[in-house]
This record gives C-alpha cells, structure tokens and sequence, in this order.
C-alpha cells in the first residue's frame, strides 16, 4: 500500500474548510476523503434553514466520492472551528462514525488536524467500537 501523506490530507481538509457554508453555527469544517485508488474527495459542512438537513463535511466527502464510484479508502482527515477561532482538533459526530462505517474498515486512518503539521490519527475502529454495520445484517 502506497504510503499516506497525513499533511497533504490535512491540508486538504484545511482548504476544503473555506467553503463551508454555515451561517447558522458558524462552525465550519472541512474533509478530506482519501481513496484507495488515490483519488482526494473534499466536503465542507452545508447547513439548512430548517437545521436538520444540514449535512456534516465528513458525509460531503463520502457522498462525493461513493456517486463518483469510489467505495474504499484509507483515510480520511477533517479540520473544524468556530469562523475566525482558533482550529482546535474536531472529531466526527456519530451520524458521520455510522455512515462512514458503511465503507470504512476498522484500519481506515482518521486524521483530526488544527493545521497541516499539527494533528492527532486514530484508528476508525477506536472511534467506532462494537459497532453495527453492513456484516451484522
Ligand atoms: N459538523 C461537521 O461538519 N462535522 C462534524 O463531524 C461535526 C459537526 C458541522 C455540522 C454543523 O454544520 C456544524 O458543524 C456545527 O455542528
């Protein structure tokens, strides 16, 4: 397996963060989804009017890449913080953990980064134990 450039993945989540669209929270986040084919798919958080709709960077990415065909991957990195704060490390919310796990192995990388150089990885399975997905139905 090609190794994983975790700053260039960061950095791309950082980026990806100036899009957000989310004038309600003001909490902007970005994603970036890697493929194992080594395509980089981008999200950032859209937000709704009506709240619930609202949809989180991390699923952005994912949706991107799984209706251009992409369904496995090794990494994803995310970047989140109050518009104008100071980044802070930002994990996925539990809806994001459930729908990644739709794709994800245990072994997928979650990078959380405040910047580029400055981030923490787990294991998706650290962040999702006894989970429920796809082979328990
Ligand atoms: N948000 C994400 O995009 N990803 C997460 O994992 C955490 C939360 C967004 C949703 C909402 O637009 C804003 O951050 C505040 O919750």
């Amino acid at each position: 397996m090609e190794k994983i450039d975790y700053e260039q993945l960061a950095q791309a989540a950082i980026d990806a963060k100036a899009m957000s669209y989310s004038p309600y929270s003001k909490f902007q986040v970005g994603a970036a989804l890697l493929c194992k084919n080594g395509k980089i798919y981008t999200g950032c958080n859209i937000e709704s009017a009506a709240y619930s709709p609202t949809n989180c960077a991390e699923r952005t990415a994912l949706f991107k890449a799984v209706s251009e065909g992409n369904r496995e991957f090794t990494a994803i990195a995310i970047a989140g913080a109050p518009d104008g704060a100071e980044p802070n490390y930002c994990y996925p919310c539990g809806v994001c953990r459930q729908t990644l796990k739709e794709f994800a192995a245990d072994d997928l990388i979650v990078i959380v980064a405040k910047t580029a150089t400055d981030y923490r990885t787990h294991s998706f399975g650290e962040l999702l134990p006894y989970s429920f997905g796809p082979d328990d139905l």
